[in-house]
């Protein structure tokens, strides 16, 4: 099929290559020239794994082509996708400029039937939106089609060819008979493409991503109990995941969700609910109480400093909201930076991706280094922000070595307390006991 894809960032990206993959022609459109250029050379903007081996292979037999011209990209286009930014207005709502914009100029360009579909996250109604931005500016028939995206970054790649559903938000037969078609090579093994309404496809991205995100918010409220009460939060996850009801996954407590997503969204869907003047108490909590957590680790270092962090050195590692991209949206480390600058505490960070961005936000305030241990120099406590996993097994020898004092708060809960005993070390993580030097 023939596709386009209005907007190069990481949905945008994912989704062309992606598409691209399974035979279809896609033409991804960006209005930023620089990155046009580069793409086309085969330079890929994102660090998304696995992305990169698709990417070129698509480039390469022509399947996955760039352009700035909006034009040549959607005339020829069977199913139009719309994979803009949604960012939150002043108010916390989404911002659908964007979004309505392109619709506009999409509109004045085609000149035969096209489905337009929205894969960027946007509010309830707004497939109603776009579809009246079309009936004002062309007399061309086009479907408007909701098609959230429940991508993760770290996974987009398998999220998007092996996905647990497709949600497909359409009143039209002919929309659901192409999406279908698109659709079908990804779910071979039985996963279904839900079709539904467009406004129950827009809300289920928003409750979805609320849903995971007060699944986290209750674990890491668990974990605060856990804490006060001299319970396991390890074990209580083990103990209430094995219920299917519950599940296993999503479940892990730490210094609070960040990302692109999750708070944008939830902050989005308790902004519809005021709209309809419904209070939608459980995400203000969920809000609430994911700032709180952001800044759980320092509250523990205080404690643990009585209050006095001035001129301490820390060694932070992990700076992306999640291990494996390089994203820093929304990143718990970004908060735990600036609560310890501001009680005058110095910092050397090590991230294995997400460095020169944060280098770009915090300039020298902080210091980076190489590796891990060289974060560690003089240092005294290790502060665990980002579940990387070569932070998982490493040599505790060569740790303490470069460490002034054997101190680590760990955001992630990533190692076994026994072994920290064995190791000496004083240990403070997340809803687990605290292990004494
Ligand atoms: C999320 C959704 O999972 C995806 O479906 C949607 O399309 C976009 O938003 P992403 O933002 O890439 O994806 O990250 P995800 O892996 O879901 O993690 C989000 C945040 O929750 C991270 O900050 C992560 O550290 C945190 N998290 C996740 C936890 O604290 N504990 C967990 O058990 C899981």
């Amino acid at each position: 099929m023939k596709i386009a894809v209005v907007g190069t960032g990481y949905v945008g990206l994912v989704t062309g290559t992606c598409l691209a993959e399974t035979g279809n022609d896609v033409v991804c459109v960006d209005v930023n020239a620089e990155k046009v250029a580069k793409m086309r050379n085969g330079e890929i903007p994102i660090y998304e794994p696995g992305l990169d081996i698709l990417f070129l292979r698509n480039i390469v037999q022509k399947r996955l082509t760039f352009t700035t011209q909006l034009e040549e990209a959607v005339l020829d286009a069977q199913i139009i996708f719309m994979a803009l930014p949604t960012p939150p207005g002043g108010d916390g709502s989404a911002d659908l400029s964007y979004v309505l914009g392109a619709s506009k100029d999409i509109a004045r360009l085609i000149k035969d039937y096209k489905v337009v579909v929205t894969k960027s996250t946007v509010p309830v109604g707004t497939a109603d939106k776009v579809r009246a931005v079309f009936a004002e500016n062309t007399s061309v028939e086009v479907d408007v089609v909701s098609n959230p995206e429940f991508l993760r970054e770290g996974v987009a790649v398998e999220d998007f060819m092996k996905p647990d559903r497709v949600v497909v938000g359409t009143s039209s037969d002919r929309a659901r008979a192409l999406m279908a078609e698109l659709y079908g090579p990804y779910v071979r093994s039985g996963n279904p493409i839900i079709f539904m309404d467009e406004r129950s496809s827009e809300l289920t991205k928003y409750a979805a991503n609320s849903f995971l995100a007060t699944k986290i918010t209750f674990m890491n409220e668990i974990a605060n109990m856990c804490e006060l009460v001299g319970a396991d939060v390890d074990m209580v996850r083990r103990g209430i995941g094995s219920d299917a009801r519950i599940g296993k996954r999503f479940l892990f407590p730490g210094v609070g969700y960040g990302g692109s997503c999750f708070p944008k969204d939830v902050q989005a869907l308790a902004k519809s609910a005021d709209e309809v003047d419904y209070d939608f108490s459980i995400l203000k909590s969920v809000m609430s109480v994911n700032e709180k957590q952001k800044t759980v680790l320092v509250e523990k270092m205080k404690k643990y400093y009585n209050g006095d962090l001035a001129g301490k050195k820390f060694a932070i590692w992990g700076l992306a909201f999640k291990p494996e991209t390089d994203d820093i949206r929304e990143a718990p480390a970004l908060y735990i930076i600036d609560a310890l600058l501001a009680e005058n505490a110095n910092i050397v960070a090590y991230d294995p991706e997400a460095m020169d961005n944060v280098k770009r936000l915090k300039g020298d305030r902080i210091a980076f280094a190489a590796d891990p241990y060289e974060a560690l120099k003089d240092v005294d406590a290790l502060v665990i922000v980002t579940e990387w996993s070569l932070f998982r097994n490493p040599d505790f020898a060569r740790m303490e070595e470069a460490m002034k004092a054997k101190v680590i708060f760990d955001g992630r809960n990533l190692y076994d307390l026994n072994r920290m005993v064995d190791y000496g070390y004083y240990y403070n993580s997340i809803g687990r006991i605290i292990v004494e030097q």
